[in-house]
């Protein structure tokens, strides 16, 4: 039975949320528990809250780690909308030893993309996925065939004389007070521009305003076909227990 269960914890500007994973159909078991983010976010900080959140469920397990950074053989590489502290952290070492167990970090994005791509809005599609998560920030995972290309960044791209993430990101639209209609046009312009780039064959939205996609999707001037996340506010979460699964 435990088998199939994995754990996940996903690690974000505002919350830190983990849960009990069911990697053979990619449901939470059981409830999702989330802890406010420690301010200032510090890579020590966060690792005690994701061990509060473990201990939440006694899970014993090896578990995934996200993290919204770009991440390399366990380094944190980046820190675009977290603690600058994160650079250069070990973050393998860091979670190895406050969790003591097994772990495996990853970036945000590519963990929803993962999930989105096994259980989720790509499932069964053959073709190039682009999934992007619109928040603070933009994310950006993008999978073949069930492989990922690990940190693309694609939120850094610049378009127009502007980082795609500071024209496009779901923040700046709360920011400046923008309509659907005004911040889609602004999103179909990053799109655009990542489609003359990478030409994907299905591109997936997902972040908390993929939401009510329903209001914006329809409104976006682009080639490829766009559709909303499925997993929603679990797919960190799924897709690190999935990593932690697969290493
Ligand atoms: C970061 C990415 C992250 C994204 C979403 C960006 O600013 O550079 O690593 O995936 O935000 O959190």
């Amino acid at each position: 039975m435990t088998e199939k269960l994995g754990f996940g914890v996903d690690i974000g500007g505002s919350g830190i949320k983990g849960g009990v994973v069911d990697l053979e159909t990619g449901e939470l078991v059981g409830e999702r528990f989330k802890v406010d983010t420690p301010q200032p976010s510090t890579p020590q900080a966060c690792a005690q809250v994701a061990r509060e959140v473990i201990d939440h469920f006694s899970w014993e397990g090896p578990v995934g780690i996200t993290v919204p950074a770009v991440v390399t053989n366990g380094i944190v590489r980046s820190a675009a909308n977290i603690a600058p502290e994160w650079i250069g952290t070990d973050a393998n070492a860091l979670f190895g030893s406050t969790l003591d167990r097994p772990v495996t970090v990853l970036n945000d994005a590519d963990a929803a993309g993962l999930a989105e791509d096994r259980y989720g809005a790509g499932r069964d599609f053959d073709g190039v996925i682009l999934l992007l998560t619109l928040g603070t920030g933009i994310g950006s995972a993008l999978i073949y065939r069930g492989t990922l290309v690990p940190n693309t960044e694609f939120g850094h791209i610049e378009v127009d004389g502007k980082e795609a993430e500071h024209r496009a990101a779901s923040s700046v639209k709360e920011r400046r007070g923008w309509s659907y209609e005004k911040w889609a046009g602004q999103v179909s312009r990053v799109i655009r521009e990542y489609e003359r780039l990478i030409w994907p064959d299905l591109i997936i939205v997902g972040g908390g305003i993929s939401r009510k996609a329903d209001k914006w999707v329809p409104l976006l001037d682009v080639r490829t076909q766009v559709i909303a996340a499925k997993l929603l506010n679990t797919a960190g979460i799924v897709g690190a227990a999935q990593a932690a699964r697969s290493r």
